[in-house]
């Protein structure tokens, strides 16, 4: 099977002065979470959406799925983790309720990136199934500097080799399941990422391309930045 995963855990701390966390601000009249999942729910390779839900916001979540989604029956909402990849392993251990194959796939996707496109995701299922693991990513325009103290620069990487993360991320449940398992506490406490963790473990993380519009909504400017580019896409 291929299953979505909807990573909504988080709380938007950057977001400043919301009332509520930034997966749920409208966009366009509909929470920015349901334009991500209407693009996994009406993607024809997809067979199962699973989202991570911040516990606090759980009952938000149903209320959100009934008004705006009730047409899909092939979505499941579960309750995500303290951190990124806990939100991935309780979305995991969802999807194992449904099946057990190991060559199951699962798309993860942060619940703040409204304009993934279904390429992406396609791109993302195949990659997925010949590699075992890719991540979404974009080359680098602006020079990426390194500094491992935050006060001078300890290394610039040749840009031409350098790209910048986005997702979905997705690999086969099989191994993330090992991957996750063989985890020490002390790589957890450093390792959010889950492809760090593949990398980690000595796995060939394949690239797939990604897309300079595909943004993630951290800050406020990016929520207005958002907010225009669906106005725009609305009127095209
Ligand atoms: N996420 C998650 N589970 C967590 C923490 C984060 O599923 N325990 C998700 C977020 O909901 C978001 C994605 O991971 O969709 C990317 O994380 P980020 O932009 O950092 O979101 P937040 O953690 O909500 O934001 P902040 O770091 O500003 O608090």
């Amino acid at each position: 099977m291929v299953f979505a995963g909807i990573l909504a855990g988080g709380v938007g701390s950057r977001m400043g002065n919301y009332n509520i966390p930034k997966q749920f601000l409208p966009i366009n009249d509909r929470p920015i979470i349901v334009h991500v999942a209407e693009k996994f729910l009406l993607h024809n390779e997809v067979d199962l959406v699973i989202m991570g839900i911040n516990p606090a916001w759980y009952q938000n979540m149903l209320d959100i799925q009934a008004k705006y989604l009730s047409e899909f029956k092939n979505l499941v909402v579960v309750k995500g983790g303290n951190d990124r990849n806990e939100t991935i392993d309780a979305v995991i251990k969802e999807a194992r309720r449904h099946s057990q194959d190991d060559e199951d796939i699962i798309v993860t996707h942060d619940a703040v990136r409204p304009f993934v496109t279904l390429k992406m995701i396609s791109d993302n299922i195949a990659a997925a199934r010949q590699f075992g693991v890719c991540d979404t990513v974009i080359p680098a325009t602006d020079t990426i500097v390194y500094s491992d103290n935050g006060s001078y620069i300890t290394d610039i990487p040749v840009r031409s080799q350098t790209y910048q993360g986005q997702t979905p991320q997705s690999f086969k449940i099989s191994l993330f399941e090992q991957v996750y398992s063989s985890m020490t506490q002390e790589e957890l406490n450093v390792v959010t990422d889950a492809c760090k963790m593949f990398m980690l473990k000595g796995y060939h993380v394949q690239l797939v391309e990604g897309h300079v519009s595909n943004i993630k909504i951290t800050y406020p400017y990016d929520y207005k930045v958002a907010q225009i580019m669906m106005e725009n896409i609305k009127n095209d």
